[in-house]
């Protein structure tokens, strides 16, 4: 699977996003990585269900890849218009019922990905394997963009790879936090496929989209 980059928005130009999604989806990025947080899960609030559901109507060609870090993320869904095309990723930490956050996005012709935080053991996504379209990998600590990566996030990708490769699908890997310059090959290699871009790399300070873009593009390719 070609590698695929996501953008985190909540590392755009806050007073510029709509300015951001248009230079991105004209760039031919993915996906547009969408983070909303409950202060609760995460002591964080990011983008709100206004944004998330408003980013709708300004995407052309990039879809959404909504992560909710969030506890009873389904009270979520219909503010954000979650449809047909969306990846929506829910963490396993965060569910009560895991098996049925996972139906519901099902049922609205939408992708649901689990995503694991970095306490959390690769193996429980074994439980969820047939149900889903790809998992997330937390590289730092939920909540906030400019975290360290965590010890271990490389071994961590390499397991995970392993197990879906293992159980004979062939879901999306999907690898969030701290996807820097230095560290994104080496994600590559341990078996990623789709990259949340954000301060880390393609809205680092003083970067241009028209070059941090390409050149992200063609290291993860
Ligand atoms: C962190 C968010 C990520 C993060 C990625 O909780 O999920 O989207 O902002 O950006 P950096 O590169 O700053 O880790
Ligand atoms: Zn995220």
């Amino acid at each position: 699977m070609k590698g695929m980059l996501s953008p985190s928005l909540m590392c755009a130009d806050p007073l510029n996003l709509q300015a951001e999604i248009e230079k991105l989806d004209a760039l031919g990025v993915d996906y547009i990585h969408l983070d909303f947080m409950d202060n609760k899960f995460v002591p964080n609030l990011t983008l709100d269900t206004n944004l998330v559901r408003a980013v709708k109507g300004v995407l052309r060609n990039m879809k959404r890849d909504i992560h909710i870090m969030a506890y009873e993320p389904e009270q979520y869904f219909d503010r954000m218009e979650i449809g047909s095309g969306d990846i929506v990723s829910v963490h396993y930490e965060a569910c009560e019922n895991l098996h049925e956050v996972i139906a519901d996005i099902r049922s609205r012709g939408a992708s649901p990905f689990v995503a694991i935080s970095p306490d959390t053991k690769p193996e429980v996504i074994l439980d969820y394997i047939e149900e889903i379209d790809g998992v997330v990998v937390m590289t730092v600590y939920p909540g906030f963009a400019g975290a360290p990566l965590v010890d271990g996030s490389f071994d961590k990708l390499s397991a995970v790879r392993k197990l879906i490769d293992d159980s004979g699908s062939n879901i999306i890997l999907e690898v969030d936090g701290h996807v820097s310059w230095d560290y994104c090959q080496k994600m590559r290699r341990c078996g990623a496929d789709l990259f949340v871009a954000g301060s880390s790399s393609i809205f680092g300070k003083g970067l241009k989209l028209d070059d941090s873009v390409p050149k992200m593009t063609e290291l993860i390719k």
